[in-house]
């Protein structure tokens, strides 16, 4: 990733989380590959729950939870795992959203979804941003391995648990979102 704080300039994070409609009405969040900590501060001021935050990165965790920490924000755990090794470390079906923020470029996207739509409940959501794929932006993946909206919901059907909640939205300056939704499996 780049420095914090040219990353930090590539992300309206306020924006993002109001477009997913994150706030006192949120229960528990789990969040794969916190990085800097970007969004799991600002998701935990506006929850009722508890950020749970991994990263593979031990430094990416240890950033967090200063950050947590000089922010006087008591509502985060984070944790150093391989969410494809070992999920998330949370009861299946025990968060109301799960974050996939700029991670589904990866080898093993659908088995990222997968461990996401274990650990939320039937009728939560797993929100999804990515770079754009229609326009040059001044980071993000090779654009042969950037997914598309469309790409994301079909990786998400092929869980077997996760359907399209409504259409793509943008997240400007570089970024869409989307929204999918956990159902009940087998469909
Ligand atoms: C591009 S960064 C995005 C960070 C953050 N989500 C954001 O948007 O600011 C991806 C992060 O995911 C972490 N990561 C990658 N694969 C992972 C895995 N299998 N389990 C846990 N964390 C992972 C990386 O270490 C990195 O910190």
């Amino acid at each position: 990733m780049p420095p914090q704080d040219y990353w930090e300039t590539l992300l309206d994070v306020p924006g993002i989380l109001d477009a997913f409609g994150f706030g006192a009405q949120t229960g528990d969040v789990a969040e794969l590959g916190c990085g800097y900590g970007t969004f799991t501060v600002p998701l935990a001021r506006r929850i009722r729950g508890t950020v749970h935050a991994v990263d593979i990165e031990p430094a990416m965790v240890e950033q967090t939870l200063a950050r947590a920490r000089a922010a006087g924000v008591a509502n985060v755990l984070a944790s150093t795992r391989d969410v494809l090794a070992t999920g998330f470390g949370v009861p299946a079906g025990a968060c109301d959203a799960v974050l996939l923020f700029n991670i589904l470029h990866g080898e093993e996207p659908v088995a990222l979804l997968r461990a996401a739509a274990e650990a939320v409940r039937p009728g939560g959501i797993v929100a999804v941003i990515h770079w754009r794929t229609d326009l040059d932006t001044p980071r993000g993946p090779p654009a042969a391995i950037r997914p598309t909206p469309a790409q994301i919901a079909a990786w998400g059907g092929e869980t077997g648990f996760l359907e399209l909640a409504g259409p793509s939205f943008a997240l400007p300056p570089w970024h869409y979102g989307l929204s999918l939704r956990r159902h009940g499996g087998a469909r």
